[in-house]
């Protein structure tokens, strides 16, 4: 297979969120299994900007694309095989992928991720020399008319993927937008992008593409029912077979506690005693008390989805039970304004920064006991990976892709030494509490705890089977177009 893979974010050119982290990370290892992959990207202001003088070279003109001329641009970065859509009316401005300094979408969104879309079907259609995808793999809404384009544009030799990494961002416009689209008028239908009145980017491209993923098993049953389909349960079911759930992986490289450069104290499994070394520094920079009991830490956008208003609700219950805490990250201002409270009652036991920090994201999984992820709903969630990785024991709530990457330490997982962390429901501050004492109950047997660690650390959490899954899928589609 020869891929082209669109994103709207790719780490490390831009991330708001883990969808970079994927689309940054799965082409890598697509191309050691031997595929050639590019991937297509807008070229936001930021991203001109980090290209510094890495070669940088015109592939294909757009003479006007939604209201201004475009052009494609290849380049290579962190490996990565780049395709960058220029088009400064649409991406050369301040603010981020999605919204502007002040908060808002962009006003012309719809216009920005059109473009997207039809960009990457012109490439499948074989617009820029030497460069003929049989694969086009589109991820997210901001992706979602790609495959739509290239199903209306009549190039059949390409087959299509769309990967859906949280269903609750599905990129719906007015109506009026779609006389812009330049879609021919019968896309403006149940099969096409019309949705409840409205234009839907994710609907349209669920219909379009030849196969439907998302990113764990649980969650691709999950937006199957009413409650985790978001409105998109009825199309989903229709997809049938087609719909696949494929776990993510992280980057085993960046993310290795044996290397990493941010950590204090590097370890591994054989000297995990090291890892002492990277609590008392994190105690420090959190201003924590220092004592022998267990600091559990947030890595993790402030937002209702991560339950994190949750959180906020059972901070004292948690400080009441010996536990410490270390909160990082930022989102929505109320839960913020909570966490930071919290801090304000219990300055050395509840330690908070608001922010966003790779480094300081290592240092944390580095240092801190157990990580604490109660989402409402998680399509993958790649922090509990990283906790595995660094032998942070991960304390998740049981849905998406949390409940299908973690062992819970039940009774029968204890006796026979699988856990590797803790697993609870419903996502009440009352479950949440409970497991954060049982999890505390564990870490004060250590013996079990440092076992439990090292089987989160042998833990297989990068991209190597997974990748091999995509791979097979965009061959099993090869196939079925050749006979
Ligand atoms: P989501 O994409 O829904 O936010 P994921 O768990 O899939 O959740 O991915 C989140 C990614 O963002 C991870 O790589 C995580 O380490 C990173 N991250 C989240 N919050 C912060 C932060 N405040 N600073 C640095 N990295 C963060
Ligand atoms: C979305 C989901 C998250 C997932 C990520 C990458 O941001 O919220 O669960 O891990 O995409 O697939």
């Amino acid at each position: 297979p020869t891929v082209l893979a669109v994103a709207s974010e790719i780490y490390p050119l831009v991330k708001t969120g883990g969808l970079a982290d994927v689309a940054g990370a799965l082409p890598l290892a697509l191309t050691e299994l031997g595929l050639e992959v590019k991937s297509l990207m807008p070229a936001y202001r930021p991203v001109l900007a980090k290209l510094g003088d890495a070669p940088v070279a015109e592939v294909l003109a757009i003479p006007d694309l939604f209201g201004g001329p475009a052009r494609l641009l290849a380049t290579r970065q962190a490996g990565l095989d780049l395709l960058l859509l220029d088009a400064p009316h649409l991406f050369d401005r301040p603010g981020g992928p999605y919204i502007t300094e002040t908060g808002q979408d962009h006003p012309d969104n719809w216009a920005r991720f059109a473009a997207l879309g039809k960009a990457a079907a012109l490439v499948a259609g074989g617009a820029v020399e030497g460069f003929q995808p049989n694969i086009l793999h589109a991820h997210d809404w901001q992706a979602g008319l790609a495959p739509v384009y290239l199903a209306f544009s009549g190039a059949r030799r390409v087959k299509s993927l769309l990967t859906i990494h949280n269903l609750a961002f599905q990129g719906a416009f007015g109506a009026e937008i779609f006389p812009k689209l330049g879609l021919p008028r019968t896309a403006w239908s149940l099969e096409g992008v019309e949705y409840y009145g409205s234009v839907g980017f994710l609907k349209g491209g669920l219909h379009a593409a030849d196969v439907v993923t998302t990113v764990s098993p649980t969650y691709a049953e999950e937006i199957l029912t009413k409650e985790g389909g978001m409105g998109l349960d009825g199309l989903l079911h229709g997809r049938g077979d087609r719909l696949v759930g494929i776990v993510n992986g992280i980057d085993t490289e960046a993310w290795n506690p044996a290397t990493d450069p941010d950590l204090p104290a590097r370890f591994t499994i054989d000297a995990l005693n090291q890892r002492g070394l990277n609590k008392r520094a994190l105690e420090a920079e959190f201003g924590l008390a220092s004592d022998d009991g267990p600091i559990f830490c947030v890595v993790s956008r402030l937002t209702w989805q991560k339950g994190m208003d949750v959180l906020a609700e059972a901070v004292d219950d948690i400080v009441a039970s010996g536990v410490r805490l270390a909160i990082f990250g930022s989102g929505d201002r109320m839960i913020e304004g909570a966490f930071l409270a919290a801090h304000g009652r219990h300055p050395q036991r509840v330690g908070v920064k608001i922010g966003y920090d790779e480094a300081l994201a290592h240092r944390i999984q580095g240092g801190a006991d157990a990580i604490l992820i109660p989402s409402r709903f998680e399509p993958c969630g790649l922090t509990q990976l990283c906790g595995l990785r660094y032998g942070c024991v991960p304390v998740v709530s049981r849905v998406g892709g949390l409940a299908d990457t973690v062992i819970n330490a039940n009774y029968a997982a204890v006796i026979s030494n699988v856990a590797t962390g803790a697993i609870f429901a419903p996502v009440t501050a009352k479950s949440l509490h409970d497991a954060v004492v049982r999890v505390a109950e564990l870490y004060r047997q250590p013996a079990l705890w440092q076992a439990m660690q090292k089987r989160g650390m042998a833990t297989d959490v990068s991209w190597t089977a997974s990748a091999s899954r995509y791979a097979d899928l965009y061959r099993d589609l090869l196939k079925e177009e050749a006979s």
